[in-house]
């Protein structure tokens, strides 16, 4: 399903603003879930942090999807989605009371706790509301990604999970809490992994961890969680527009030995929003350097910060020129030397005026707008917004 950019549209459209293919995203949304679904046990969270624009959230909740929130804001706007409070899970290593009790008082799933502190918390919590509250250890399984350091998590030196020697422990405590039953294991390695076999690493991980709570504890817990991470082709939007749901789920159904009756959760977010979103933007200028040519277009870092901050690749096409190639670094207008879109790139030449499509930006995109340089937060349009 190749995008067509509905051109005369955007040229009325003052940009830079997100567009959103409707139609893509619903289409991934049914084939993330179709393809779980020949998994009974399999659960389907999406990662609110991704993309957290309430119209997509309509059309995610629609079409049946849990969330994956990590502050009190992305659990109200799950809820606000309509998102059943049973379908979602909140992580992160820094939650607040305000925010706990905030998730406590809706009822929400399962909080995957990531310290001895926030137990105690979370116990206080629930102890002055007198329910009894769910959670999963987020554990820190020590596994290495193939994808960038700013993105991997779970290393034993980064800040997230509990690490395998201080399980004991931490079990230990939340089973002398009254008010808090724990209820399953949660983990998560990483962002934009292709790679199928650093899945096969965490299973193989989760596994070991398995059998010694089995054989120490005589523990079996309900609920694993196995987080996110696939990653999604920047390279080629329009020839794997919908990533390999299939492999991912067999890969976790192979490798991962789940004990009768446990149930795995999943929290994809940029697999599911990524390719349905471009950032649509204008050349304002074209600039002769001595030694390179700028297309300086109107979005900035601050409307998709993802090139600066991980060195990222998104394909930018032209959709209003289709004149011979030029060589050229797409920069935005803001003051740092790293809003820079990408440097030495082929693409048509470029005037003026001319409207470029910044691809696979749906995810970690818009959410991660922010008004620097007093610059206004990008608008999104979706498809089904313009008239065909
Ligand atoms: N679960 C947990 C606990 C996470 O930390 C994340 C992402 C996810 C799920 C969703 O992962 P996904 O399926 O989207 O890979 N801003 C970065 C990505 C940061 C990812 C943070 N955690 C980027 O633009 O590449």
């Amino acid at each position: 399903m190749t995008t067509k950019y509905p051109l005369e549209a955007f040229k009325e459209i003052e940009t830079p603003f997100y567009y959103y293919n409707v139609e893509l995203l619903k289409a991934t949304t049914s084939k993330v879930l179709e393809e779980a679904a020949k998994y009974p046990n399999f659960h389907v969270h999406y990662a609110i942090k991704a993309n957290f624009n309430p119209r997509l959230l309509e059309i995610i909740k629609k079409e049946g999807l849990g969330a994956d929130c990590v502050s009190g804001g992305e659990v109200r706007a799950a809820l606000e989605a309509g998102i059943e409070p049973a379908k979602i899970v909140f992580a992160g290593v820094g939650k607040t009371d305000k925010e706990i009790s905030f998730a406590l008082d809706a009822g929400i799933f399962c909080f995957n706790i990531e310290s001895e502190a926030e137990v105690e918390a979370i116990e206080r919590l629930a102890a002055e509301r007198g329910t009894v509250t769910r959670v999963a250890i987020r554990v820190n399984p020590n596994v290495g990604a193939h994808t960038h350091s700013n993105i991997t998590t779970g290393r034993a030196e980064n800040k997230f999970g509990i690490n395998y020697e201080q399980l004991d422990e931490i079990i230990d405590l939340i089973e002398s809490m009254e008010h808090i039953e724990l209820i399953g294991l949660h983990f998560h390695i990483g962002s934009q992994i292709l790679v199928m076999d650093d899945f096969i690493a965490l299973c193989s991980r989760i596994n070991e961890l398995q059998e010694l709570l089995k054989e120490n504890r005589n523990m079996v817990l309900p609920h694993i969680n196995v987080g996110g991470g696939l990653g999604i082709r920047y390279d080629a939007p329009d020839k794997y527009p919908i990533p390999d749901f299939e492999l991912y789920f067999a890969t976790y159904a192979n490798s991962l030995n789940l004990y009768p009756g446990q149930q795995l959760h999943f929290e994809l977010g940029r697999s599911i929003v990524a390719q349905c979103g471009t950032l649509i933007t204008r050349a304002t200028y074209i600039k002769h350097g001595t030694c390179k040519k700028f297309i300086i277009v109107d979005a900035g870092m601050n409307d998709l910060i993802r090139p600066a901050l991980y060195d990222a690749y998104h394909r930018i096409e032209n959709l209003t020129s289709n004149k011979e190639d030029d060589v050229y670094d797409i920069v935005g207008p803001v003051c740092e030397s790293s809003d820079v879109f990408c440097k030495d790139r082929k693409i048509p030449i470029t005037e003026r005026g001319d409207i470029l499509a910044i691809r696979s930006a749906g995810a970690y995109g818009e959410a991660m707008a922010f008004g620097y340089n007093c610059r206004e937060i990008p608008k999104a349009v979706l498809s089904t917004d313009i008239k065909q």
